[in-house]
C-alpha cells in the first residue's frame, strides 16, 4: 500500500520531526516524509532534516505583509510536496482559518500538556502553578481556535515533588516523541478517523494513551 505522505513544518530544534524522522525509516511505517518546512530560515531543525537527505524549504513569514499572503507560499509547497498531511511540530505561527479549514482533519499538531488543559504558551510552569500531579502532552487535529481539534492521542507523565518546568519539559518530550510517531501511525494506518469532531478509533485499537512511566 502506498505511504501517506507528510509535510512537516517546523519553527526551532526539530526534536519531533526527528521522533518522526526515525519512525519513517522502520521499512513498514505507514508514513514518509515529502518535505520539511521551517519559517525560521536558522531553525535547527532544517540541519537534522537536511542530515537526513530529506527536502527542506524555508517561507520566513518576516519576508511578507500579511498571514495570507506568507500562508498562500506554504501551500503551493505543499501541495507541490505531494503532501497527504500536514504535522505541525514546533511551528511557532498562528494559522489563518482559511489555512485550517484548505486542510481540515489533514492538519495535526502536538502541544504539552494534557488538553484540553492548558491550551497557549508556558505549559510546564502553569502545569506547576496549578499542582496538576499528571502532565503530559496531545496530539490533535487542527482548529481554527488555537490548541482545540479532536484528539487523537495522548501521553501523560507525573508531576513529582521538586520539579521545575525544565525538568517537567524534559519529561514530558520524551513522552511527545513516542506519541506523535504513535498518532501518525495510527492515521496513516486508517485507523483513526474524525467523526462529529472526535477522533474514533477501530475497537481492536482503542484509543491511543501512552504512558511512558
Ligand atoms: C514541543 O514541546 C511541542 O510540543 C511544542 O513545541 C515544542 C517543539 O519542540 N508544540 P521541537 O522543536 O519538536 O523539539
Amino acid at each position: 500500500m502506498a505511504k501517506t505522505k507528510l509535510a512537516i513544518l517546523i519553527s526551532g530544534r526539530g526534536s519531533n520531526m526527528q521522533a518522526l524522522i526515525e519512525a519513517c525509516s522502520i521499512p513498514d511505517f505507514p508514513a514518509e516524509i515529502a518535505l520539511v518546512l521551517s519559517n525560521r530560515p536558522d531553525a535547527g531543525g532544517l540541519d537534522r532534516a537536511k542530515a537526513a537527505g530529506l527536502p527542506t524549504a524555508v517561507v520566513d513569514h518576516t519576508g511578507y505583509e500579511t498571514r495570507e499572503a506568507f500562508e498562500a507560499v506554504m501551500s503551493d509547497l505543499i501541495e507541490a510536496s505531494g503532501a497527504d498531511i500536514v504535522c505541525l511540530a514546533g511551528f511557532m505561527r498562528l494559522l489563518t482559518a482559511d489555512f485550517v479549514n484548505d486542510w481540515r482533519d489533514r492538519l495535526i499538531n502536538i502541544h504539552p500538556s494534557l488538553l484540553p488543559s492548558f491550551p497557549g504558551l508556558h505549559t510546564h510552569e502553569r502545569a506547576l502553578e496549578a499542582g496538576v500531579k499528571l502532565h503530559g502532552c496531545t496530539v490533535h487535529f487542527v482548529r481554527a481556535e488555537m490548541d482545540n481539534g479532536p484528539i487523537i492521542g495522548q501521553a501523560a507523565v507525573p508531576v513529582l515533588s521538586g520539579d521545575t518546568p525544565e525538568l517537567l519539559a524534559q519529561r514530558v518530550l520524551v513522552a511527545e516523541h513516542q506519541l506523535y510517531p504513535a498518532c501518525v501511525k495510527l492515521i496513516a494506518s486508517g485507523k483513526a478517523r474524525v467523526s462529529r469532531d472526535i477522533v474514533r478509533t477501530e475497537s481492536k485499537v482503542d484509543g491511543l494513551l501512552i504512558n511512558p512511566a
